[in-house]
């Protein structure tokens, strides 16, 4: 196992995340542990190799540093950015505060004499030097190299950008290696912890499920659990990964607004309650939600219902399940399917010492006003290794790979005032869109048009517009489809899907869908539009 010390970068986890894809075990801890809980670690022999992150902070605004038994045990250690200094400075080396700072692209010259850069290299420059495209964010930097170290990498305006100490198998580089824009990192981190450390690439994802299972059932105990579940992939996740630690101690709590997708709800229990034989309280509150939402057509507004209604009636239902009876004890915990770049969005991973905990903006805040403590297992992990832990739970690949949808549902897909035949009429139509992309295989690359497209829905616009039906005249509702490509929701393009299948799903919407004869497809990118229509 590695083991990486955390000292406040954003970035610590993807090191965790480059090392996990590298199929070797890692545990993320913070950077002030005491030497004994280092030696602790490493009693059982497994410990191979230690890496210290990079930080927010200069050494001169913070005094973290590595325990000194990083240095002790006689095993390799690499320094990140933050990480190369304090081991610079501890090491009897120096490290000097700059008015520059180095942020974003360069190259360095990397020195290949040592066993972690040699034979790496993005290109090489006409007097036979390697270099390597990297990433650089930092202010201070090491001028002094400690005794027995060498210099391993340099650039023009960081002349120690890398150092080694090849005896005791020290290495730090000022750059980040586990930022993609760093093109060799991957192969200078799995340098590191395969051939330099000497790990084993046998960790699988299955592992991953006995470590956070042995994880969730040593901090919940005998306590109960209570967990809202959406049925989107975070919450479904979360709640079979629970679910398999302590199995009956779990209660999901499922409220249905009624703003849900076509059978969305039945399939959510058929899954949870029927498959996984999950405890599931069903809330049927649709009536509730669209009452309150009538004659209101402001999507703000809207938004603030649907996000208070969840709210009062999530607690309502906890409140049941808090309460002792005579079959349970009253569930202490508020589980959540937090996972990292929620974590990194709310700034709770820019600081150990003060972790904001994102507050889902379904049940945000919950937790202290319930007075459950918070249960979070899918904390460390990204959304691909989020799914990928799904697949290795045993839920189903089509649940696991779904397309995000928004927590008002549906609410925020009918323009305007949301009413129950608009959410009927519309279910039925977005039920044949989501249908045919699945069905429709794009040749070139083997996959769906579904898996092509990052999201896909269909939007009921509350207008009429003419149209013909064999002899008779007609006067119905419209819909919009949208389908983007997008790899982080922040832009977007509308994507380019084949006339046929715009031609089929148009085709059959109208046919099959009584109250609809008419369908458009928006050509709109992001920005300027947005990706849903409100
Ligand atoms: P926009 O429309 O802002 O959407 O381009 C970007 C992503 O965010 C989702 N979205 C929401 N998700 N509650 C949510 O949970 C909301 O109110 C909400 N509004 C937009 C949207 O589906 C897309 O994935």
């Amino acid at each position: 196992k590695i083991l990486i010390l955390d000292f406040g970068s954003q970035v610590t986890q993807l090191i965790a995340r480059r090392i996990r894809e590298a199929h070797v075990y890692c545990e993320v801890h913070p950077c002030d542990v005491s030497s004994d809980w280092v030696r602790e670690f490493a009693a059982d022999g497994h410990l191979k190799g230690i890496v210290l992150s990079g930080s927010h902070a200069s050494v001169y605004e913070v005094d973290d540093k590595a325990p000194d038994a990083v240095y002790e045990l006689g095993i390799p250690v690499l320094g990140i950015c933050y990480g190369m200094q304090t081991m610079a400075q501890q090491l009897g080396g120096k490290v000097e505060g700059s008015h520059t700072r180095e942020f974003g692209y360069a190259e360095v010259r990397a020195r290949g004499h040592t066993a972690l850069l040699k034979d790496i290299a993005d290109f090489t420059t006409p007097e036979g030097h390697g270099m390597l495209k990297v990433w650089m964010s930092h202010g201070d930097k090491v001028t002094e190299l400690p005794p027995g170290f060498k210099l391993m990498a340099s650039t023009d305006s960081c002349p120690i950008a890398g150092m080694a100490d090849e005896a005791r198998r020290f290495y730090a580089v000022q750059f980040h290696p586990e930022v993609t824009h760093t093109v060799q990192g991957r192969a200078l981190l799995d340098r590191f912890v395969l051939e330099i450390c000497g790990t084993s690439p046998d960790w699988v994802m299955r592992d991953h499920i006995a470590e956070a299972v042995e994880k969730i059932r040593e901090q919940v105990g005998d306590e109960e659990v209570i967990l809202g579940l959406s049925g989107g992939v975070d919450s479904s996740v979360a709640a079979a990964l629970i679910h398999r630690a302590i199995g009956e101690q779990l209660t999901c709590v499922f409220v249905d607004h009624g703003l849900l997708r076509l059978n969305e709800g039945d399939m959510v229990m058929e899954m949870f309650a029927g498959k996984l034989h999950a405890k599931v309280v069903r809330v049927d509150a649709a009536e509730l939600f669209l009452g309150e939402l009538a004659g209101v057509s402001d999507p703000e507004q809207k938004r603030k219902i649907i996000g208070r209604l969840f709210v009062d009636v999530f607690k309502a239902e906890a409140a049941k399940l808090t309460s002792s009876g005579a079959s349970t004890k009253g569930a202490k915990w508020l589980a959540q399917g937090t996972i990292y770049p929620d974590v990194i969005e709310s700034g709770g991973a820019k600081s150990k010492k003060a972790v904001t905990i994102k507050s889902h903006h379904n049940v945000g805040g919950l937790p202290e006003q319930l007075g459950l403590k918070l249960l979070e297992p899918l904390r460390d992990l990204f959304k691909d290794e989020v799914r990928e832990l799904g697949v290795a739970l045993g839920l189903p690949h089509d649940m696991v790979y779904r397309h995000p949808f928004p927590g008002p549902g549906l609410g925020v897909r009918i323009l305007g005032e949301v009413k129950k035949d608009y959410a009927d009429l519309l279910r039925r139509a977005d039920a044949i869109f989501i249908e045919e992309l699945r069905s429709t295989i794009e040749p070139h690359s083997g996959k769906s048009w579904y898996d092509l497209t990052s999201q896909a829905f269909t939007v009921f616009l509350p207008v009429k517009s003419v149209g013909v039906m064999g002899d008779g005249r007609t006067y119905d509702y419209v819909v919009a489809l949208r389908a983007v490509q997008t790899s982080d929701f922040m832009t977007a393009d509308w994507a380019e899907l084949p006339y046929s299948l715009l031609k089929r799903v148009s085709s059959r919407i109208i046919n099959e869908v009584r109250g609809i004869n008419r369908v458009t497809y928006d050509v709109s990118s992001k920005p300027p539009a947005t990706i849903e229509w409100e």
